[in-house]
């Protein structure tokens, strides 16, 4: 059996966001190890349920070894978060009253998974998160051009030798192996350079590229505010720049009113806020939690509560595209919260 190390980031911080309460209903978008979703169970026990998913099936293996105690409350559900909406009309799990993002890998992944997302372990350059993905980290590498290479480096790594370490692997490739890989890496930048490892950009880039995180990203982003009920609670940890610049444009967007560019003199957007603010500053974790796990130290939450204006309704599952199930005020009936219970003890 499957276990882990990985060691959740900023949980207090995350319950206190999510306002987990007994019964509540929750939904944790990447479930990993089960380290915050076991958090937000026994927070929100009892009667809380939770849906957790992960689009790596070893994760969901690890997360119902971790959870089976709240095995009656718990639905594992192994499909990528871009397919939110979906899993929520089939499993019938809306609205929720908090929705967890914590993006990024699991110490799982990242500790000689075989699946070549570290330099550290050399591994096939693999880097997709669910088998089912066509395109690995090697198909990238060896069939794009010394310019595509360039940009998708630049692009996701933020790398200011992309042009260089792309000229390298064009040169060098096949490249087949992360070991090879941080290698040609070095070979075009050199293997010093300040406190992070020169492979780290790359590899970030490449990641991202596989399994286009950013595009899933503001695809989930946007289908969660439909998922929340009345003050339901939307908590996003982000471990870098790029993702938290989605998360913090989306929910500042999504807090206006009014979203036209400064110089239009009357709003012709007619957009509605459908967020509040609850962290207006983003939250990191404190000095002893960096000391005692170092792999938080990047991590920046940020939070938002649903609102809902005066003339705006929830919109029906129906609108959404799902069952006919009813719905009031945008809280299910108790007769639908108990075929909810049903496919809980089904699954
Ligand atoms: C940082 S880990 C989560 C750890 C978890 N919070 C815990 O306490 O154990 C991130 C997880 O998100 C998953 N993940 C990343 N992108 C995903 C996506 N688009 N859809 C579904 N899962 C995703 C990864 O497979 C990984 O297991």
């Amino acid at each position: 059996m499957l276990t882990s190390t990985h060691i959740p980031v900023l949980v207090k911080e995350t319950i206190e966001a999510l306002a987990a309460q007994p019964g509540g209903r929750y939904i944790d978008c990447t479930v990993g190890c089960g380290g915050h979703a076991a958090a937000i169970l026994e927070q929100s026990s009892p009667g809380g349920q939770l849906l957790g998913i992960d689009a790596d099936p070893k994760a969901i293996e690890v997360a119902r070894a971790r959870l089976e105690a709240y095995s009656g409350s718990v639905l594992l559900v192994n499909d990528n978060f871009a397919n939110l909406q979906a899993i929520c009309l089939k499993y019938d799990f809306l609205p929720v009253h908090g929705i967890l993002f914590d993006l990024g890998l699991s110490s799982l992944q990242l500790n000689g998974s075989g699946r070549g997302f570290s330099f550290q372990h050399d591994a096939p350059l693999d880097m997709r998160l669910s088998p089912n993905q066509e395109v690995t980290a090697a198909d990238i590498i060896n069939t794009s051009s010394e310019a595509e290479l360039a940009q998708l480096i630049r692009k996701y790594g933020e790398e200011g030798c992309s042009r260089q370490i792309a000229r390298h692997i064009v040169r060098e490739r096949p490249i087949r192996t992360t070991l090879q890989l941080a290698q040609t890496i070095e070979r075009a930048i050199g293997s010093r350079r300040g406190i992070i490892h020169p492979a780290t950009r790359t590899f970030q880039a490449l990641r991202i590229a596989v399994n286009q995180e950013l595009e899933h990203l503001e695809v989930a982003l946007n289908q969660s505010i439909n998922l929340l009920g009345f003050e339901g609670r939307l908590v996003v940890i982000s471990y870098h720049s790029l993702e938290d610049r989605i998360v913090k444009q989306f929910m500042h967007r999504e807090a206006k009113d009014c979203i036209c560019p400064p110089r239009v003199p009357t709003c012709v957007c007619g957009h509605k806020a459908s967020l509040k603010l609850i962290t207006k500053k983003v939250v990191t974790p404190s000095l002893t939690e960096v000391e005692l796990n170092p792999r938080s130290r990047s991590a920046k939450l940020r939070a938002a509560k649903r609102i809902i204006s005066q003339d705006e309704q929830y919109m029906t599952v129906e609108e959404l595209g799902g069952s006919t199930e009813a719905k009031a005020n945008g809280w299910r009936r108790p007769t639908v919260l108990k075929k909810l219970r049903s496919v809980f003890l089904a699954a």
